[in-house]
């Protein structure tokens, strides 16, 4: 095993290895469901592939009693178990483990920080951490702005303003919950941490799959010229989940589909989708660019969400052959919510490159399985010179993105089926990760860990970005409160509402099947 590049030797070459400078990450909500499934085994994956500095330490933050021992035994197993990870390297282990500590307290415990305070410069003294921080708030939403103002009561927020040692502060989602809601989580981060420290972590972002949109669109020619109203007809983006709320009832009926799901990551891809080519590939102006196609995007009011949008929630049926329950017999749900499962819209952006073209977005949970992906329909053929032989129409070109599961890409075009006809038929080319590339694509929240302690904000979402897609969507939100908003029903393991089905019908178009 090559030791990882030590503190002296982090220079330019570590960095082009992406290996970020030593720091201490402190995770707040450290016997979470996210820590447990999630972010220890990101974290243990990049200590196996020699990307974490050996420097580095991880404290974990959470209500319960623990040693550093127990809460030790207590990852080894979570990364086994719920991580995936059936071989664990009895070596990276043991170092993975020498950096693991566990502080146990509440968030408003008088003391608790000032604790934390102490623990974090006795390792910043035993490990040679510099003072460096990542602090990743994966606790409920309503304690990220009090974990972020008792961190600043307590000193630890400041970064040195000469640059040397970096603070930064990772902050899942939800980001607010309307307007009103994340404008005041924003302002409370920000009295205490400068825009630049705060990551707004979209796990979307770290899928390999949405990071190659990126590359398709702006590391090939062939696809730039054609990506407009001229030649694209409509845009679909699908994410289709099989599973239910499973023991997440209780958060998801305060946020459903529209929330969970389309503001956040179907607005992250959308505008990587239909955004202009970046200068450079740098935080600034990748955002810089994803921002003004969120402007462009025409905001929701309460006629257009009754013309242009349609939720409804899953009742009692079948997925996988599996007899599942209705929403409102989920563990944690409120027999009378009105909260949906499912979201399916048209949206349209007002740019000189899209003006016209719908985007259709689907969302929900308990479909027929799971397939998130970003479907390009282009338009007809001008003209079809074939109708002596009785061709008149044939399927239009497709372009569709996988991004999970089978991640990949195929481009559907027509061929003449061999024979004495002139028989046209749809053909793919297609490319698939698994077999074009050796080895598995990273997890999202191992490459968005990674980046926030490298400094590179690109995959992460800006303030403006996300404010914005809370304004689109106020409209919406506000229309769609009260018990006499409409709530279309589908029976678990189908496709959807019908009313889903006559809105891109009013439009003489079709749901790609994924
Ligand atoms: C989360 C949502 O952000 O994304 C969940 O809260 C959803 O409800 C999940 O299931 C989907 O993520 P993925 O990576 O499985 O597509």
């Amino acid at each position: 095993m090559t030791p990882a590049p030590v503190a002296d030797e982090f220079d330019l070459g570590a960095r082009l290895m992406r290996v970020p400078p030593p720091s201490t990450i402190v995770i707040f909500g450290a016997s979470g469901d996210l820590t447990r499934r999630k972010l220890m085994p990101a974290l243990f994956s990049l200590a196996d592939k020699q990307l974490l500095p050996q420097e580095t330490a991880i404290v974990g933050f959470a209500r319960r009693e623990k040693t550093d021992d127990e809460y030790r035994a207590q990852v080894r197993a979570d990364i086994h178990s719920l991580g995936g990870v059936q071989d664990i390297d009895s070596e990276v282990w043991k170092s993975f483990a020498d950096r693991l500590h566990y502080v146990s307290a509440s968030f408003d415990e008088p003391g608790a920080f000032e604790r934390l305070r102490d623990i974090l410069g006795e390792l910043d003294r035993e490990r040679g951490t510099r003072g460096n921080r990542v602090y990743y708030l994966a606790t409920a939403p309503t304690f990220f702005a009090l974990i972020a103002e008792r961190l600043g009561e307590t000193g630890l927020a400041g970064q040195d303003p000469r640059g040397d040692r970096f603070v930064r502060v990772i902050v899942e989602k939800p980001y607010g919950s309307d307007l009103t809601t994340a404008r005041e989580l924003n302002d409370r981060l920000c009295d205490v941490f400068q825009e630049e420290q705060v990551y707004r972590i979209d796990h979307y972002l770290g899928k390999e799959t949405v990071q190659n949109l990126m590359v398709l669109r702006f590391g090939n020619a062939i696809f730039e010229p054609i990506w407009n109203r001229r030649y694209v007809d409509h845009v679909q983006i699908t994410v289709a989940e099989s599973l239910g709320v499973g023991s997440r009832g209780g958060y998801y009926d305060r946020s459903g589909a529209l929330r969970d799901i389309v503001q956040s990551h179907v607005m992250q891809v959308l505008s990587i989708v239909a955004m202009e080519p970046p200068a450079r590939f740098e935080a600034r102006e990748v955002r810089d660019e994803k921002v003004k196609v969120l402007r462009a995007i025409r905001e929701f009011d309460a006629a257009s969400t009754a013309a242009e949008a349609v939720r409804a929630r899953y009742t009692a049926g079948w997925v996988d052959g599996e007899a599942v329950p209705g929403y409102l017999d989920e563990g944690g749900v409120d027999p009378e919510s009105r909260t949906e499962t499912y979201v399916a819209m048209r949206v349209l952006i007002d740019s000189w490159r899209w003006a016209g073209t719908p985007f259709y977005i689907r969302t929900g949970k308990r479909l027929p399985k799971r397939a998130t992906e970003v479907a390009i329909q282009f338009k007809n053929a001008p003209l079809l010179p074939f109708v002596t032989s009785g061709v008149e129409t044939v399927a239009p070109n497709l372009f569709v993105l996988r991004i999970q599961p089978n991640e990949g890409a195929s481009l559907r075009f027509q061929a003449k089926a061999p024979g004495p006809q002139l028989d046209l038929r749809s053909v793919s080319m297609d490319f698939s990760y698994g077999t074009s590339f050796l080895g598995e694509s990273p997890a999202a929240y191992e490459r968005l860990l990674l980046d926030c302690m490298l400094g590179d904000a690109t995959l992460f979402a800006r303030w403006d970005e996300v404010e914005r897609a809370w304004e689109i969507f106020q409209g919406m939100i506000d229309a769609w409160e009260g018990d006499e908003a409409p709530l279309a029903t589908y029976p678990a393991g189908s496709w959807g509402p019908s009313e889903a089905d006559a809105l891109i019908a009013g439009d003489g178009r079709g749901w790609h099947r994924p």
